[in-house]
Protein backbone atom coordinates (compact mmCIF):
# COMPACT_ATOMS: atom_id res chain seq x y z
CA UNK A 1 0.00 0.00 0.00
CA UNK A 2 1.26 3.27 -1.24
CA UNK A 3 0.11 4.55 2.34
CA UNK A 4 2.56 2.33 4.12
CA UNK A 5 5.55 3.52 1.74
CA UNK A 6 4.75 7.55 2.71
CA UNK A 7 5.05 6.31 6.82
CA UNK A 8 8.16 4.24 6.39
CA UNK A 9 9.93 6.87 4.55
CA UNK A 10 8.87 9.75 7.43
CA UNK A 11 9.79 6.88 10.21
CA UNK A 12 13.12 7.01 8.72
CA UNK A 13 13.75 10.50 9.32
CA UNK A 14 13.28 9.45 12.92
CA UNK A 15 16.08 6.69 12.72
CA UNK A 16 18.91 8.25 13.42
CA UNK A 17 20.23 8.43 17.01
CA UNK A 18 20.19 12.53 16.30
CA UNK A 19 16.81 13.01 15.30
CA UNK A 20 15.00 9.96 17.52
CA UNK A 21 12.71 12.61 18.76
CA UNK A 22 9.24 11.17 18.64
CA UNK A 23 7.72 10.82 22.14
CA UNK A 24 7.50 7.12 23.03
CA UNK A 25 5.16 5.16 21.86
CA UNK A 26 4.23 7.93 19.23
CA UNK A 27 4.16 6.85 15.71
CA UNK A 28 3.72 9.06 12.45
CA UNK A 29 0.78 8.49 11.43
CA UNK A 30 -0.56 8.70 8.21
CA UNK A 31 -3.90 9.38 6.81
CA UNK A 32 -5.99 9.63 3.72
CA UNK A 33 -7.07 12.99 2.79
CA UNK A 34 -10.49 13.33 1.09
CA UNK A 35 -10.12 16.58 -0.58
CA UNK A 36 -7.79 16.27 -3.52
CA UNK A 37 -6.82 20.31 -3.02
CA UNK A 38 -4.87 19.45 0.21
CA UNK A 39 -3.57 16.40 -1.42
CA UNK A 40 -3.47 12.75 -1.14
CA UNK A 41 -2.41 12.03 2.20
CA UNK A 42 -1.14 14.02 5.37
CA UNK A 43 0.84 13.41 8.81
CA UNK A 44 0.38 15.60 11.48
CA UNK A 45 3.60 14.18 12.76
CA UNK A 46 5.25 17.99 12.71
CA UNK A 47 2.79 19.11 15.07
CA UNK A 48 3.30 16.31 17.81
CA UNK A 49 6.57 16.56 17.76
CA UNK A 50 6.74 20.23 17.77
CA UNK A 51 4.41 20.08 21.44
CA UNK A 52 7.40 18.14 22.73
CA UNK A 53 9.88 19.86 21.94
CA UNK A 54 8.28 22.79 22.77
CA UNK A 55 9.05 24.15 19.16
CA UNK A 56 6.98 26.03 16.52
CA UNK A 57 4.92 23.02 14.31
CA UNK A 58 5.25 25.18 10.98
CA UNK A 59 9.17 25.41 11.67
CA UNK A 60 9.04 21.79 12.29
CA UNK A 61 7.14 20.66 9.42
CA UNK A 62 9.40 22.50 7.16
CA UNK A 63 12.84 20.78 8.41
CA UNK A 64 10.78 17.43 8.28
CA UNK A 65 9.21 18.08 4.53
CA UNK A 66 12.41 18.64 3.38
CA UNK A 67 14.51 16.05 4.41
CA UNK A 68 11.13 14.12 3.27
CA UNK A 69 11.05 15.47 0.11
CA UNK A 70 14.91 14.78 0.08
CA UNK A 71 14.79 10.69 0.82
CA UNK A 72 11.89 9.92 -1.35
CA UNK A 73 12.15 8.54 -4.43
CA UNK A 74 12.33 10.79 -7.39
CA UNK A 75 8.88 11.08 -9.09
CA UNK A 76 7.15 9.36 -6.30
CA UNK A 77 5.58 12.71 -4.98
CA UNK A 78 4.43 15.50 -7.07
CA UNK A 79 4.93 17.75 -4.27
CA UNK A 80 5.33 17.96 -0.77
CA UNK A 81 3.97 21.04 1.08
CA UNK A 82 3.66 21.99 5.13
CA UNK A 83 0.24 23.53 5.61
CA UNK A 84 -2.41 25.69 8.34
CA UNK A 85 -0.71 24.76 11.73
CA UNK A 86 2.18 22.34 10.71
CA UNK A 87 0.62 19.45 8.34
CA UNK A 88 2.37 18.06 5.65
CA UNK A 89 0.67 17.26 2.72
CA UNK A 90 1.48 14.35 0.03
CA UNK A 91 0.48 14.85 -3.46
CA UNK A 92 1.38 12.11 -5.43
CA UNK A 93 2.73 12.31 -9.18
CA UNK A 94 1.02 11.19 -11.82
CA UNK A 95 4.10 8.49 -12.58
CA UNK A 96 3.22 7.24 -8.88
CA UNK A 97 -1.18 7.16 -9.82
CA UNK A 98 -0.83 5.41 -12.83
CA UNK A 99 1.97 2.68 -11.56
CA UNK A 100 -0.43 2.15 -8.93
CA UNK A 101 -3.53 1.96 -11.00
CA UNK A 102 -1.24 -0.69 -13.25
CA UNK A 103 -1.03 -2.86 -9.83
CA UNK A 104 -4.34 -2.94 -9.29
CA UNK A 105 -5.79 -3.50 -12.66
CA UNK A 106 -3.08 -6.73 -12.84
CA UNK A 107 -4.62 -8.00 -9.73
CA UNK A 108 -7.57 -6.66 -9.74
CA UNK A 109 -9.51 -9.99 -8.90
CA UNK A 110 -7.76 -10.42 -6.06
CA UNK A 111 -7.39 -6.21 -4.81
CA UNK A 112 -7.89 -5.94 -1.47
CA UNK A 113 -7.03 -9.32 -0.09
CA UNK A 114 -4.82 -8.20 2.78
CA UNK A 115 -2.28 -10.22 5.01
CA UNK A 116 -2.70 -8.29 8.36
CA UNK A 117 -4.43 -11.07 9.36
CA UNK A 118 -2.44 -14.00 8.14
CA UNK A 119 -2.12 -16.97 10.77
CA UNK A 120 -4.97 -15.84 12.97
CA UNK A 121 -7.82 -16.75 13.84
CA UNK A 122 -11.27 -15.18 14.44
CA UNK A 123 -14.35 -16.86 15.77
CA UNK A 124 -17.51 -14.59 14.49
CA UNK A 125 -20.35 -15.45 16.18
CA UNK A 126 -23.86 -14.40 14.55
CA UNK A 127 -27.23 -14.90 14.43
CA UNK A 128 -28.22 -16.69 17.31
CA UNK A 129 -31.73 -17.27 17.68
CA UNK A 130 -33.80 -18.92 20.01
CA UNK A 131 -35.13 -22.38 19.57
CA UNK A 132 -39.26 -22.33 19.28
CA UNK A 133 -39.25 -19.06 18.56
CA UNK A 134 -39.18 -16.76 15.82
CA UNK A 135 -36.16 -14.80 14.76
CA UNK A 136 -36.72 -11.44 14.63
CA UNK A 137 -35.34 -8.45 13.28
CA UNK A 138 -32.67 -8.15 16.00
CA UNK A 139 -31.12 -11.59 14.69
CA UNK A 140 -31.83 -10.25 11.28
CA UNK A 141 -28.99 -7.58 12.55
CA UNK A 142 -26.96 -9.89 14.28
CA UNK A 143 -27.04 -12.10 11.04
CA UNK A 144 -26.20 -9.47 8.67
CA UNK A 145 -23.79 -7.46 10.41
CA UNK A 146 -21.77 -10.47 11.78
CA UNK A 147 -21.71 -12.14 7.78
CA UNK A 148 -20.53 -8.97 6.68
CA UNK A 149 -17.47 -8.71 9.67
CA UNK A 150 -16.46 -12.50 8.72
CA UNK A 151 -15.81 -11.56 5.09
CA UNK A 152 -14.10 -8.58 6.25
CA UNK A 153 -11.93 -10.68 8.38
CA UNK A 154 -11.29 -13.18 5.51
CA UNK A 155 -10.25 -10.38 3.03
CA UNK A 156 -7.86 -9.65 6.02
CA UNK A 157 -5.75 -13.40 5.45
CA UNK A 158 -8.08 -14.52 9.02
CA UNK A 159 -9.07 -17.84 9.27
CA UNK A 160 -12.89 -17.46 10.41
CA UNK A 161 -14.92 -19.80 12.02
CA UNK A 162 -18.24 -18.78 11.45
CA UNK A 163 -20.06 -19.38 14.45
CA UNK A 164 -23.90 -19.81 15.83
CA UNK A 165 -24.92 -19.98 18.92
CA UNK A 166 -28.81 -21.29 19.25
CA UNK A 167 -30.69 -20.51 22.53
CA UNK A 168 -31.66 -24.06 23.05
CA UNK A 169 -31.64 -24.18 26.88
CA UNK A 170 -32.95 -23.17 29.59
CA UNK A 171 -36.01 -23.94 31.75
CA UNK A 172 -38.13 -22.41 28.96
CA UNK A 173 -38.29 -25.61 27.36
CA UNK A 174 -39.77 -27.17 30.52
CA UNK A 175 -42.43 -25.43 30.11
CA UNK A 176 -42.71 -25.72 26.73
CA UNK A 177 -42.75 -29.29 27.04
CA UNK A 178 -45.40 -29.34 30.14
CA UNK A 179 -47.63 -27.54 27.44
CA UNK A 180 -47.41 -29.65 24.63
CA UNK A 181 -48.22 -32.69 26.60
CA UNK A 182 -51.04 -31.24 28.01
CA UNK A 183 -52.39 -28.77 25.06
CA UNK A 184 -50.32 -29.89 22.10
CA UNK A 185 -50.75 -32.38 19.32
CA UNK A 186 -47.77 -33.41 16.81
CA UNK A 187 -49.68 -32.92 13.39
CA UNK A 188 -50.22 -28.84 14.71
CA UNK A 189 -46.38 -28.72 15.15
CA UNK A 190 -45.60 -30.72 12.14
CA UNK A 191 -47.78 -28.38 10.04
CA UNK A 192 -46.16 -24.88 11.66
CA UNK A 193 -43.68 -25.51 13.91
CA UNK A 194 -42.18 -22.40 15.12
CA UNK A 195 -45.90 -20.82 15.83
CA UNK A 196 -47.63 -23.72 17.10
CA UNK A 197 -44.85 -23.63 19.54
CA UNK A 198 -45.12 -20.25 20.21
CA UNK A 199 -48.19 -20.47 20.91
CA UNK A 200 -48.09 -23.08 23.08
CA UNK A 201 -45.89 -21.14 25.15
CA UNK A 202 -47.68 -18.10 25.28
CA UNK A 203 -50.79 -20.43 26.79
CA UNK A 204 -48.87 -21.91 29.11
CA UNK A 205 -47.87 -18.55 30.36
CA UNK A 206 -51.61 -17.23 29.88
CA UNK A 207 -52.50 -20.50 32.46
CA UNK A 208 -49.99 -19.45 34.86
CA UNK A 209 -52.08 -16.96 35.87
CA UNK A 210 -54.84 -18.84 37.02
CA UNK A 211 -52.74 -21.76 38.37
CA UNK A 212 -49.52 -20.85 40.12
CA UNK A 213 -48.45 -24.90 40.64
CA UNK A 214 -47.83 -24.81 36.76
CA UNK A 215 -44.61 -23.09 36.94
CA UNK A 216 -43.53 -26.11 39.39
CA UNK A 217 -44.95 -28.06 36.37
CA UNK A 218 -42.45 -26.38 33.82
CA UNK A 219 -39.59 -26.92 36.32
CA UNK A 220 -39.78 -30.55 36.76
CA UNK A 221 -39.97 -31.10 32.79
CA UNK A 222 -36.80 -29.38 32.72
CA UNK A 223 -35.66 -31.21 35.12
CA UNK A 224 -36.18 -34.43 33.81
CA UNK A 225 -34.65 -33.04 30.35
CA UNK A 226 -31.63 -32.18 32.34
CA UNK A 227 -31.54 -35.66 33.61
CA UNK A 228 -32.05 -37.30 30.03
CA UNK A 229 -35.21 -38.43 30.06
CA UNK A 230 -35.81 -39.95 26.95
CA UNK A 231 -39.36 -38.77 25.85
CA UNK A 232 -38.24 -34.95 26.95
CA UNK A 233 -35.32 -35.38 25.00
CA UNK A 234 -36.87 -37.05 22.27
CA UNK A 235 -38.98 -33.89 22.04
CA UNK A 236 -36.63 -31.21 22.81
CA UNK A 237 -34.94 -33.00 19.58
CA UNK A 238 -37.62 -32.41 17.76
CA UNK A 239 -38.13 -29.02 18.57
CA UNK A 240 -35.31 -28.37 17.66
CA UNK A 241 -34.60 -29.26 14.15
CA UNK A 242 -38.10 -28.10 12.95
CA UNK A 243 -37.09 -24.76 14.18
CA UNK A 244 -33.50 -24.74 12.70
CA UNK A 245 -35.43 -26.25 9.26
CA UNK A 246 -37.37 -22.98 9.20
CA UNK A 247 -33.97 -21.02 10.10
CA UNK A 248 -32.37 -22.00 7.45
CA UNK A 249 -35.01 -21.33 4.71
CA UNK A 250 -34.50 -18.14 5.90
CA UNK A 251 -30.42 -18.33 5.72
CA UNK A 252 -30.82 -19.39 2.19
CA UNK A 253 -32.73 -16.34 1.14
CA UNK A 254 -30.63 -14.29 3.02
CA UNK A 255 -27.26 -16.12 1.82
CA UNK A 256 -25.88 -16.50 4.77
CA UNK A 257 -23.49 -19.24 6.19
CA UNK A 258 -22.23 -20.92 9.11
CA UNK A 259 -19.04 -23.23 10.25
CA UNK A 260 -20.59 -24.11 13.26
CA UNK A 261 -23.79 -24.71 14.79
CA UNK A 262 -23.93 -24.93 18.60
CA UNK A 263 -26.55 -24.54 21.07
CA UNK A 264 -26.17 -23.62 25.00
CA UNK A 265 -27.26 -26.74 25.49
CA UNK A 266 -23.87 -28.02 24.48
CA UNK A 267 -22.27 -27.16 27.44
CA UNK A 268 -24.59 -28.25 30.17
CA UNK A 269 -22.05 -31.11 31.02
CA UNK A 270 -19.59 -28.17 31.52
CA UNK A 271 -21.72 -26.10 34.05
CA UNK A 272 -20.54 -27.72 37.11
CA UNK A 273 -17.13 -28.25 37.02
CA UNK A 274 -17.39 -24.02 35.59
CA UNK A 275 -19.09 -23.63 39.04
CA UNK A 276 -17.16 -25.46 41.58
CA UNK A 277 -13.81 -23.46 40.42
CA UNK A 278 -15.35 -20.56 40.49
CA UNK A 279 -16.36 -21.43 44.29
CA UNK A 280 -13.24 -22.87 44.59
CA UNK A 281 -11.28 -20.09 43.49
CA UNK A 282 -13.20 -17.83 46.19
CA UNK A 283 -14.45 -15.86 43.63
CA UNK A 284 -18.01 -16.74 43.49
CA UNK A 285 -20.47 -16.69 46.77
CA UNK A 286 -23.82 -17.24 48.25
CA UNK A 287 -26.42 -14.99 48.23
CA UNK A 288 -30.30 -15.36 49.40
CA UNK A 289 -29.12 -19.39 47.89
CA UNK A 290 -27.82 -18.34 44.87
CA UNK A 291 -24.23 -18.00 43.28
CA UNK A 292 -22.85 -15.00 42.72
CA UNK A 293 -19.43 -13.22 41.32
CA UNK A 294 -18.83 -9.65 43.15
CA UNK A 295 -18.00 -7.41 39.97
CA UNK A 296 -17.48 -3.91 42.48
CA UNK A 297 -14.20 -3.48 41.13
CA UNK A 298 -15.12 -3.48 38.17
CA UNK A 299 -17.74 -1.10 38.86
CA UNK A 300 -20.27 -3.23 37.40
CA UNK A 301 -23.19 -5.34 39.48
CA UNK A 302 -23.08 -8.69 40.87
CA UNK A 303 -23.25 -11.40 38.33
CA UNK A 304 -25.26 -14.11 38.71
CA UNK A 305 -23.98 -17.58 37.85
CA UNK A 306 -26.05 -20.33 39.43
CA UNK A 307 -29.58 -20.11 40.31
CA UNK A 308 -31.10 -21.28 43.90
CA UNK A 309 -32.48 -24.29 42.65
CA UNK A 310 -29.42 -25.53 40.82
CA UNK A 311 -30.58 -23.84 37.24
CA UNK A 312 -27.68 -22.96 35.39
CA UNK A 313 -27.73 -19.39 33.55
CA UNK A 314 -27.24 -17.80 30.16
CA UNK A 315 -23.62 -16.53 31.89
CA UNK A 316 -22.60 -19.17 33.03
CA UNK A 317 -23.26 -21.12 29.82
CA UNK A 318 -21.20 -18.33 28.06
CA UNK A 319 -18.60 -18.68 30.53
CA UNK A 320 -18.13 -22.54 29.33
CA UNK A 321 -18.67 -21.92 25.65
CA UNK A 322 -15.92 -19.03 25.92
CA UNK A 323 -13.62 -21.69 27.46
CA UNK A 324 -14.35 -24.39 25.18
CA UNK A 325 -13.88 -22.06 22.13
CA UNK A 326 -10.34 -21.05 23.36
CA UNK A 327 -9.37 -24.71 23.81
CA UNK A 328 -10.72 -25.96 20.29
CA UNK A 329 -10.24 -23.15 18.07
CA UNK A 330 -6.95 -20.79 19.72
CA UNK A 331 -8.68 -18.19 18.21
CA UNK A 332 -7.04 -14.45 18.70
CA UNK A 333 -10.68 -12.83 19.43
CA UNK A 334 -14.38 -13.99 19.88
CA UNK A 335 -16.70 -11.24 18.54
CA UNK A 336 -20.10 -11.58 19.88
CA UNK A 337 -22.66 -9.76 17.38
CA UNK A 338 -25.02 -9.01 20.05
CA UNK A 339 -27.85 -6.07 20.18
CA UNK A 340 -26.99 -3.02 22.84
CA UNK A 341 -29.64 -4.60 25.13
CA UNK A 342 -27.32 -7.43 26.38
CA UNK A 343 -24.23 -4.63 27.00
CA UNK A 344 -23.86 -5.23 30.74
CA UNK A 345 -24.46 -9.30 30.05
CA UNK A 346 -21.09 -9.19 27.95
CA UNK A 347 -19.79 -6.81 30.48
CA UNK A 348 -20.54 -9.13 33.70
CA UNK A 349 -19.49 -12.42 31.30
CA UNK A 350 -16.22 -10.54 30.23
CA UNK A 351 -15.03 -9.63 33.86
CA UNK A 352 -15.92 -13.11 35.10
CA UNK A 353 -14.30 -14.86 31.99
CA UNK A 354 -11.38 -12.89 33.11
CA UNK A 355 -11.18 -13.58 36.98
CA UNK A 356 -11.50 -17.56 36.29
CA UNK A 357 -9.57 -17.12 32.84
CA UNK A 358 -10.88 -18.99 30.16
CA UNK A 359 -8.13 -18.26 27.35
CA UNK A 360 -6.14 -15.98 25.71
CA UNK A 361 -8.48 -14.91 23.14
CA UNK A 362 -9.78 -10.97 22.96
CA UNK A 363 -13.19 -11.03 23.83
CA UNK A 364 -15.20 -8.10 21.92
CA UNK A 365 -19.11 -7.44 21.93
CA UNK A 366 -20.18 -6.17 18.59
CA UNK A 367 -23.52 -4.26 19.59
CA UNK A 368 -26.04 -2.61 17.67
CA UNK A 369 -29.20 -0.78 18.01
CA UNK A 370 -32.87 -1.33 17.16
CA UNK A 371 -34.92 -1.77 14.37
CA UNK A 372 -37.63 1.04 13.77
CA UNK A 373 -40.53 1.64 11.36
CA UNK A 374 -40.74 4.85 9.00
CA UNK A 375 -42.45 6.57 12.01
CA UNK A 376 -39.42 6.11 14.26
CA UNK A 377 -41.46 3.84 16.30
CA UNK A 378 -41.55 -0.17 16.57
CA UNK A 379 -41.55 -2.00 13.18
CA UNK A 380 -45.30 -2.64 12.67
CA UNK A 381 -47.69 -3.50 9.92
CA UNK A 382 -50.66 -1.06 8.79
CA UNK A 383 -52.83 -2.70 10.72
CA UNK A 384 -50.69 -2.18 13.79
CA UNK A 385 -49.19 -5.60 14.68
CA UNK A 386 -45.31 -6.57 14.89
CA UNK A 387 -44.02 -7.23 11.64
CA UNK A 388 -42.28 -10.56 11.26
CA UNK A 389 -39.13 -11.21 9.82
CA UNK A 390 -40.03 -13.16 6.77
CA UNK A 391 -43.08 -10.71 6.47
CA UNK A 392 -40.37 -7.77 5.98
CA UNK A 393 -38.21 -10.39 3.63
CA UNK A 394 -40.75 -11.16 1.15
CA UNK A 395 -42.07 -7.72 1.45
CA UNK A 396 -38.41 -6.36 0.35
CA UNK A 397 -38.54 -9.22 -2.71
CA UNK A 398 -41.80 -8.19 -3.73
CA UNK A 399 -40.92 -4.27 -4.06
CA UNK A 400 -37.39 -5.07 -5.91
CA UNK A 401 -39.45 -7.62 -8.10
CA UNK A 402 -41.45 -4.40 -9.01
CA UNK A 403 -38.78 -1.94 -9.70
CA UNK A 404 -36.85 -4.51 -11.61
CA UNK A 405 -39.48 -5.18 -13.98
CA UNK A 406 -39.31 -1.17 -14.55
CA UNK A 407 -36.09 -1.07 -14.91
CA UNK A 408 -35.12 -4.00 -16.70
CA UNK A 409 -37.64 -4.85 -19.38
CA UNK A 410 -35.24 -5.71 -21.74
CA UNK A 411 -34.21 -9.07 -19.34
CA UNK A 412 -36.01 -12.47 -19.30
CA UNK A 413 -37.73 -13.01 -16.36
CA UNK A 414 -35.64 -15.60 -15.05
CA UNK A 415 -32.82 -13.70 -15.48
CA UNK A 416 -35.30 -10.59 -13.75
CA UNK A 417 -36.04 -12.93 -10.69
CA UNK A 418 -32.54 -13.38 -10.09
CA UNK A 419 -31.42 -9.71 -10.21
CA UNK A 420 -34.21 -8.82 -8.27
CA UNK A 421 -33.53 -11.09 -5.58
CA UNK A 422 -29.35 -9.31 -5.72
CA UNK A 423 -31.25 -5.90 -5.38
CA UNK A 424 -33.87 -6.27 -2.60
CA UNK A 425 -31.58 -8.63 0.05
CA UNK A 426 -28.91 -6.07 -0.75
CA UNK A 427 -30.95 -3.27 -0.33
CA UNK A 428 -31.91 -4.85 2.84
CA UNK A 429 -28.31 -5.95 3.99
CA UNK A 430 -26.68 -2.09 3.00
CA UNK A 431 -29.41 -0.84 4.74
CA UNK A 432 -27.90 -1.85 8.14
CA UNK A 433 -24.58 -2.29 7.38
CA UNK A 434 -24.21 1.39 5.86
CA UNK A 435 -25.12 2.95 9.47
CA UNK A 436 -23.05 2.73 12.17
CA UNK A 437 -24.08 -0.04 14.12
CA UNK A 438 -24.37 1.79 17.78
CA UNK A 439 -27.37 3.47 15.92
CA UNK A 440 -31.35 2.47 15.54
CA UNK A 441 -31.47 1.56 12.04
CA UNK A 442 -35.25 2.71 10.32
CA UNK A 443 -36.72 0.71 7.78
CA UNK A 444 -38.10 3.23 4.89
CA UNK A 445 -38.49 0.89 2.29
CA UNK A 446 -38.56 3.53 -0.97
CA UNK A 447 -35.03 4.68 0.19
CA UNK A 448 -33.54 1.38 0.92
CA UNK A 449 -34.41 0.73 -2.92
CA UNK A 450 -33.56 4.32 -4.18
CA UNK A 451 -31.76 3.69 -7.24
CA UNK A 452 -30.21 7.13 -7.46
CA UNK A 453 -29.45 7.44 -3.47
CA UNK A 454 -27.30 5.73 -0.77
CA UNK A 455 -28.49 2.47 -1.31
CA UNK A 456 -27.47 -0.85 -2.83
CA UNK A 457 -29.50 -0.79 -5.61
CA UNK A 458 -27.38 2.03 -6.91
CA UNK A 459 -24.19 0.71 -6.27
CA UNK A 460 -25.54 -2.51 -7.91
CA UNK A 461 -26.96 -0.42 -10.88
CA UNK A 462 -23.31 2.20 -11.05
CA UNK A 463 -21.66 -1.17 -11.69
CA UNK A 464 -23.77 -2.56 -14.08
CA UNK A 465 -23.63 0.39 -16.28
CA UNK A 466 -20.04 0.52 -16.21
CA UNK A 467 -20.25 -3.30 -17.35
CA UNK A 468 -22.65 -2.30 -20.27
CA UNK A 469 -19.81 -0.15 -21.39
CA UNK A 470 -17.13 -2.68 -21.08
CA UNK A 471 -19.20 -5.33 -22.78
CA UNK A 472 -19.96 -2.67 -25.43
CA UNK A 473 -16.14 -1.84 -25.74
CA UNK A 474 -15.02 -5.36 -26.61
CA UNK A 475 -11.79 -6.67 -25.13
CA UNK A 476 -8.83 -4.54 -24.27
CA UNK A 477 -5.58 -5.93 -24.76
CA UNK A 478 -3.47 -3.34 -24.42
CA UNK A 479 -3.09 -0.55 -21.61
CA UNK A 480 -0.74 2.03 -20.71
CA UNK A 481 -1.74 4.19 -17.99
CA UNK A 482 0.40 7.39 -19.14
CA UNK A 483 -2.56 8.69 -20.79
CA UNK A 484 -4.62 8.79 -17.96
CA UNK A 485 -3.77 12.82 -16.38
CA UNK A 486 -7.40 14.45 -16.02
CA UNK A 487 -8.55 15.39 -12.61
CA UNK A 488 -11.04 13.10 -12.67
CA UNK A 489 -9.43 10.12 -13.57
CA UNK A 490 -6.54 10.94 -10.73
CA UNK A 491 -9.39 11.18 -8.19
CA UNK A 492 -11.02 7.80 -9.12
CA UNK A 493 -7.32 6.65 -8.80
CA UNK A 494 -6.67 8.52 -5.54
CA UNK A 495 -10.20 6.31 -4.45
CA UNK A 496 -9.18 3.31 -5.63
CA UNK A 497 -5.89 3.03 -3.45
CA UNK A 498 -7.84 3.74 -0.24
CA UNK A 499 -9.84 0.32 -0.43
CA UNK A 500 -7.58 -1.84 1.27
CA UNK A 501 -7.21 0.47 4.09
CA UNK A 502 -11.46 0.71 4.35
CA UNK A 503 -11.16 -3.03 4.82
CA UNK A 504 -8.47 -2.95 7.39
CA UNK A 505 -10.30 -0.46 9.32
CA UNK A 506 -13.47 -2.43 9.37
CA UNK A 507 -11.46 -5.26 10.94
CA UNK A 508 -9.87 -3.21 13.38
CA UNK A 509 -12.72 -1.55 14.57
CA UNK A 510 -15.42 -4.00 13.86
CA UNK A 511 -17.82 -1.36 11.77
CA UNK A 512 -18.71 -1.88 8.36
CA UNK A 513 -20.29 1.89 7.53
CA UNK A 514 -16.86 3.53 6.25
CA UNK A 515 -16.74 0.28 3.90
CA UNK A 516 -20.15 1.38 2.83
CA UNK A 517 -19.40 4.90 2.20
CA UNK A 518 -16.53 3.95 1.09
CA UNK A 519 -18.22 2.56 -1.91
CA UNK A 520 -20.88 5.07 -1.97
CA UNK A 521 -18.50 7.02 -2.60
CA UNK A 522 -16.44 4.99 -5.12
CA UNK A 523 -19.51 5.14 -7.07
CA UNK A 524 -20.45 8.67 -7.07
CA UNK A 525 -17.16 9.29 -8.23
CA UNK A 526 -17.60 6.83 -10.95
CA UNK A 527 -21.04 8.16 -12.01
CA UNK A 528 -19.55 11.30 -12.73
CA UNK A 529 -16.69 10.08 -14.18
CA UNK A 530 -18.47 8.28 -17.26
CA UNK A 531 -21.38 10.84 -17.32
CA UNK A 532 -18.19 13.48 -18.07
CA UNK A 533 -16.22 11.34 -19.54
CA UNK A 534 -17.69 10.01 -23.45
CA UNK A 535 -15.51 6.82 -23.08
CA UNK A 536 -16.40 5.12 -26.04
CA UNK A 537 -16.57 7.79 -28.37
CA UNK A 538 -12.90 8.37 -27.60
CA UNK A 539 -10.62 8.88 -30.35
CA UNK A 540 -7.69 8.12 -29.09
CA UNK A 541 -7.44 3.91 -28.88
CA UNK A 542 -4.63 4.69 -26.46
CA UNK A 543 -6.92 6.56 -24.02
CA UNK A 544 -10.06 4.34 -24.26
CA UNK A 545 -8.24 1.52 -23.47
CA UNK A 546 -6.86 3.25 -20.50
CA UNK A 547 -10.15 4.61 -19.23
CA UNK A 548 -11.97 1.59 -19.97
CA UNK A 549 -9.35 -0.26 -17.86
CA UNK A 550 -9.84 2.26 -15.23
CA UNK A 551 -13.18 1.56 -15.09
CA UNK A 552 -13.25 -2.52 -14.61
CA UNK A 553 -11.01 -1.96 -11.55
CA UNK A 554 -13.90 0.13 -10.51
CA UNK A 555 -16.86 -2.42 -11.43
CA UNK A 556 -14.52 -4.94 -9.47
CA UNK A 557 -13.95 -2.94 -6.25
CA UNK A 558 -17.63 -2.06 -6.26
CA UNK A 559 -18.31 -5.93 -6.90
CA UNK A 560 -15.76 -6.76 -3.83
CA UNK A 561 -17.16 -4.27 -1.75
CA UNK A 562 -20.46 -5.13 -2.07
CA UNK A 563 -19.24 -9.12 -1.47
CA UNK A 564 -17.77 -7.94 1.80
CA UNK A 565 -21.21 -6.55 2.82
CA UNK A 566 -22.71 -9.90 1.67
CA UNK A 567 -24.24 -8.18 -1.34
CA UNK A 568 -24.46 -9.80 -4.65
CA UNK A 569 -23.91 -7.43 -7.61
CA UNK A 570 -25.75 -9.10 -10.88
CA UNK A 571 -23.04 -8.44 -13.80
CA UNK A 572 -26.27 -6.41 -15.35
CA UNK A 573 -29.77 -4.96 -14.49
N1 LIG B 1 -29.91 -16.30 21.77
C1 LIG B 1 -29.72 -15.05 22.42
C2 LIG B 1 -30.89 -14.13 22.16
O1 LIG B 1 -31.60 -14.30 21.21
C3 LIG B 1 -28.48 -14.33 21.96
C4 LIG B 1 -27.19 -15.07 22.22
C5 LIG B 1 -26.03 -14.16 22.19
N2 LIG B 1 -24.77 -14.83 22.32
C6 LIG B 1 -24.18 -15.18 23.44
N3 LIG B 1 -23.01 -15.77 23.37
N4 LIG B 1 -24.73 -14.93 24.59
O2 LIG B 1 -31.09 -13.20 22.93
Amino acid sequence: MIKEKIKKIIDKQFDCAHCKQLPEGVEAEVSTVENLAFGHYSTNVAMRLAKDLGRNPQEVGLELAAKIREAAPKNLFEKVEVAGPGFINFFLSAKTLQAELSEIYKNRKDYGNINVGKGKKVIVEYSQPNIAKKMHVGHLRSTIIGDSLANIFEACGYKVVRWNYLGDWGTQFGKLIYAYKQWGNKAAVKKNPIEELLRLYVYFHDQVKTDATLGDRGREEFKKLEDGDRENRALWKWFREESLKEFKKIYKTLGINFDVWIGESAYEKQMAPIISELKKKGLAKESEGALVVDLTEENLPVALVAKSDGASLYLTRDLASARDRNKKYKPQQIIYVVANEQTLHFEQMFAVAKKIGVGSADLKHAKFGLVLGEDRKKLSTREGRAIQLEELISKILVLAEAAIDKKSSGLSAAKKRKIAHAVGIGALKYNDLKENRNSDIVFDWERMLDFSGNSAPYLQYTRARLNRIIKKAGKVYEVDFKVLNGEAEFGLIKKLLDFPEEIKKSAETLYTNNLATYIFSLAVLANKFYETTPILKEESKAKRAAYLALISCVSEVIKRGLNLLGIESPEEI
